[in-house]
């Protein structure tokens, strides 16, 4: 069986039908420690920790410098897709954890150890990471269904972690609140297996290299509440998932109701967009909580595809917390998206990017010390 499997793999790779590139599977790299400062609490450590090589094929769109391509083929609208298990490098070279992380950000980086961002044609369409041997109950229901528990769209049958998307952007993920006011933190116990759904988008003509860097705040010590974060979609409602978009101006998309499970406290939030959003905002009970705003362009966060200037979300803002939440209470958010100001991400034939997205990042802990 195998052998025949093997045989009509390898009778289409002469055929020219398959990709015959032998690809490495990125595994755990290094552990060092941050050349920055912590950014929440002084006294935590800060780390960065490699993963690779992530082997992205060179780009058959034909045209990371103008020029139309044939379309077949074409790996940047999609991307390259690895699935990386993360048996150590969370908080130790041995293992991971057990810790308590803060918050943290993820980035790719060149061999050579320059940053390689969309100016260097290289673009996170998306990172997911997943502990999967954290079961977390879900503190938000699912959309308009109040007594079932929602999921995370990270979750992948544990907890959400540390991820990015296109609004990538430098600032952390944040597991405690901004302001250093509250020692609440994501607790990651030892021995916890990590996985991440990382799909990269390489728009130059040559193949290129990678490793993906996640840079984590934490302390060796369990927090005094453990906090759980959920990342949650428009497209999680049942006829209320699709995001409206209009190419004169601003059009905004109202999610169903998501009805909080418990009461506790939202410690921070942020939205998720693709290029074409302007904002996610959140609503609790009907009222406005707080907007998370995006921002497009600069060094790094612009480039051209097709030879038209393209600027790219760098950032989102973030939604600061402590906001009270009582068990009953519901969220919904409102995304905008504005493609006369941002149109849509571009491949390198010129496609307009799909599956465009709303989402909000959710941190939250329960009053009582959740382990
Ligand atoms: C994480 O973000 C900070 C800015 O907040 C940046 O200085 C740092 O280089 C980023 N980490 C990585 C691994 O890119
Ligand atoms: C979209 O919703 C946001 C937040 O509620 C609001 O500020 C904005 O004016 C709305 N835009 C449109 C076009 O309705």
């Amino acid at each position: 069986m195998k052998v025949t499997l093997l045989l009509t793999a390898s009778s289409l790779a002469a055929a020219g039908v398959l990709e015959t590139r032998q690809r490495a599977t990125p595994k755990f790299e290094s552990l060092v420690a941050s050349p920055n400062a912590p950014r929440v609490h002084a006294t935590s450590k800060r780390t960065l920790t490699s993963y690779g090589p992530f082997i992205l094929p060179a780009s058959k769109g034909g045209a990371a410098a103008g020029g139309g391509g044939m379309g077949m083929g074409d790996s940047t609208l999609g991307g390259t897709s690895f699935m990386l298990n993360m048996e150590k490098g969370i908080c130790s070279d041995k293992t991971n954890g057990p810790c308590t992380v803060f918050g943290g950000n993820v980035s790719v980086y060149f061999e050579d150890g320059r940053k390689a961002t969309p100016a260097d044609g290289i673009y996170i369409h998306h990172l997911l990471t997943t502990d999967r041997t954290k079961k977390a109950t879900n503190f938000l229901s699912a959309c308009d269904n109040p007594t079932r528990a929602g999921m995370s769209v990270s979750g992948f049958g544990g907890t959400g972690f540390v991820g990015v998307g296109e609004d990538s952007g430098e600032e952390p993920v944040l597991y405690t609140q901004r302001d250093g006011q509250s020692k609440a933190g994501y607790w990651v116990a030892e021995n916890d297996k990590f996985m991440a759904n990382v799909v990269l988008v390489n728009y130059n003509k040559e193949q290129k290299s990678v490793t993906v860097k996640y840079d984590l705040e934490w302390s060796p010590t369990p927090p005094p509440a453990n906090t759980r974060g959920m990342l949650v979609s428009i497209s999680q409602c049942p006829g209320k998932g699709s995001i409206k978009m209009s190419p004169s101006g601003p059009a905004n998309s109202t999610s169903g109701k998501f009805t909080f499970l418990e009461d506790g406290v939202i410690l921070a939030a942020r939205g998720h967009l693709h290029d074409g959003g302007s904002q996610v905002a959140m609503y609790v009970n009907n009222k406005p909580a707080c907007a998370s705003k995006a921002t497009y362009g600069g060094k790094e966060s612009t480039t051209e595809v097709g030879g038209t200037k393209w600027a790219t979300i760098s950032s989102m803002s973030y939604c600061d917390g402590p906001i009270p939440i009582k068990k009953g209470d519901q969220m919904h958010l409102v995304v905008e998206y504005d493609l006369k100001a941002h149109p849509l991400r571009k491949s390198a034939d010129g496609h307009d990017a799909t599956g465009v997205m709303g989402m909000m990042s959710v941190t939250f802990a329960s009053s009582a010390k959740d382990f």
